[in-house]
């Protein structure tokens, strides 16, 4: 097991269920996006995303048309458990992505608000398109105008980790995707 193990209350999101359903989103994007001139750039929203970027990606190049990869950090969490309602561009895009097909990559919509910022940061670079694959949703970003077309799974809210995920930049490492329990959270 994991170091972290004791502090995880109940696995909500298995190694196995996180590698299936990539394999799945892969696939849909690899057959939407299968005549796309230029092919696809998929762009990473660090940290959190860092895990599920490297799993798509090579999922997406075992199907897909070929990809080129971008890196951009967003904060908006800082780290508490909440939202700050602040975003933070701490690290920009590398290249010129007008005329591009883009793929956001996150790991998690929970209020929306990180997505929705980067949406019109994007488009106002004039991309050819911008769509969204997140790997998981909470109940809360239901309720946010912005169009994440792909989604691995809807979680319940709760504060979970794992798999990109942190608490205070811990538990990111963890295969799976856990909820933390409470005392770990009321410690610090
Ligand atoms: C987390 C997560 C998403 C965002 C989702 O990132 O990785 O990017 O919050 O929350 P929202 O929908 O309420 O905006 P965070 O800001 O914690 O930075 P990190 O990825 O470096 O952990
Ligand atoms: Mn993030
Ligand atoms: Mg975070």
């Amino acid at each position: 097991g994991s170091w972290y193990d004791a502090d995880i209350d109940r696995v909500i999101i298995s190694e196995e269920q996180i590698r299936e359903k990539t394999e799945e989103l892969a696939k849909q994007v690899a057959a939407d996006y299968a005549d796309a001139e230029g092919g696809i750039l998929l762009v990473c929203v660090l940290k959190g995303a860092v895990m599920f970027m490297a799993d798509f990606a090579r999922a997406l190049g075992r199907q897909g048309p070929p990809c080129e990869m971008e890196f951009m950090a967003v904060s908006s969490y800082g780290s508490g458990t909440t939202s700050s309602g602040v975003v933070r561009i701490l690290k920009d895009l590398d290249s010129d992505i007008s005329g591009r097909h883009v793929v956001i990559v996150e790991d998690i919509v929970d209020s929306g608000l990180t997505l929705s910022w980067l949406m019109r940061y994007l488009k106002s670079r004039a991309p050819e398109s911008v769509e969204v694959v997140a790997l998981f949703r909470k109940p809360e970003a239901v309720k946010v105008p912005v169009p994440t077309k792909y989604v691995g799974f809807d979680i319940p809210s709760e504060f979970v980790v794992g798999y990109g995920l942190d608490f205070a930049e811990r538990y990111r490492e963890l295969p799976y995707v856990g909820v933390l329990k409470p005392e770990v959270y009321a410690r610090s």
